[in-house]
């Protein structure tokens, strides 16, 4: 394992992504934001040695290394989803070679679905904490102690700084920028009315198929972490129905403000 993360992280160096501060996560319709990148270079994942090989036709599949607003970024667009049939270790994986490449800074985004009654279709959300609800864990089984440590201390998921360097630039753009607790589902079946409420009373204001395996590797590794969640929809039985199709119109509709927020928040992360 460690020497597949050496490996992929060698030949990501070697294509001269090698300077990356800021790891980039992006989510479902969230990829647009590297058209801004300057300088860039674009790895397919299918290249990389060890890389888990994307089956979704029309997603994304790479890493785009470029300047943001200054700040060398190093951009997943598209990720692995534990839906998809990967392992965990495989949708962690990509987290794991950017560790190993120097970056210590990651910032995870994905299109969530609203519970807190007080969001909207198109709200950004920085994420303030998280509940792992997968049904397991990605660091389960023996563990590697120079990746990290057996036992994760999960007091501070998200860097408190970074929450608020969020609000900060959220202000400074004019965006409501929301908070919340996201809760993470395997998915691939969105909930049904009665698990939207049952998630509310857990204290989950968002919903979603992503993030917190990444969450969890990125703490073991000792990497600071930024959430943000971008409401598509609400969660059933608070709207009329959802379909993915009304997730990438959403999306489609806030990206400026979401890329304007990301930019600058990177800027100084
Ligand atoms: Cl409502 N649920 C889940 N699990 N994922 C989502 C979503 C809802 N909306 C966007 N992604």
């Amino acid at each position: 394992m460690r020497e597949q993360i050496k490996e992929a992280a060698r030949y990501i160096q070697e294509k001269g992504a090698n300077e990356a501060e800021v790891g980039l996560v992006l989510g479902s319709g969230l990829g647009e934001i590297v058209e801004r990148f300057e300088n860039a270079i674009h790895i397919p994942y299918e290249e990389i040695p060890h890389f888990p090989v994307s089956t979704v036709v029309g997603h994304a599949s790479e890493l785009v290394y470029g300047e943001l607003n200054g700040r060398k970024v190093l951009a997943m667009a598209g990720r692995f989803h534990y839906y998809e049939g990967y392992k965990m270790e495989q949708v962690i994986f990509p987290i794991r070679v950017m560790k190993a490449m120097g970056i210590e800074k990651l910032m995870i985004t994905n299109a969530a679905g609203g519970i807190n009654w007080d969001f909207q279709p198109g709200d950004l959300m920085v994420i303030c904490d998280q509940l792992n609800m997968t049904g397991t864990n990605p660091l389960l089984g023996p563990n590697d102690n120079e990746l990290g440590p057996r036992f994760i201390d999960m007091s501070e998921p998200f860097a408190k700084d970074y929450i608020a360097l969020a609000k900060e630039k959220a202000a400074a753009l004019n965006i409501d920028l929301k908070e919340g607790v996201y809760m993470g589902v395997t998915g691939p079946t969105y909930e049904t009315p009665a698990e939207i409420r049952m998630f509310r009373t857990l204290g989950a204001d968002a919903v979603g198929m992503s993030t917190v395996s990444e969450v969890i590797a990125a703490r073991h590794l000792g990497m600071k972490v930024m959430g943000l969640s971008c409401i598509t929809n609400l969660g059933s039985g608070m709207q009329e129905n959802i379909d993915h199709s009304a997730v990438v119109n959403t999306v489609d509709q806030v990206k400026e403000h979401f890329q304007n927020l990301v930019a600058n928040i990177i800027e100084e992360m």
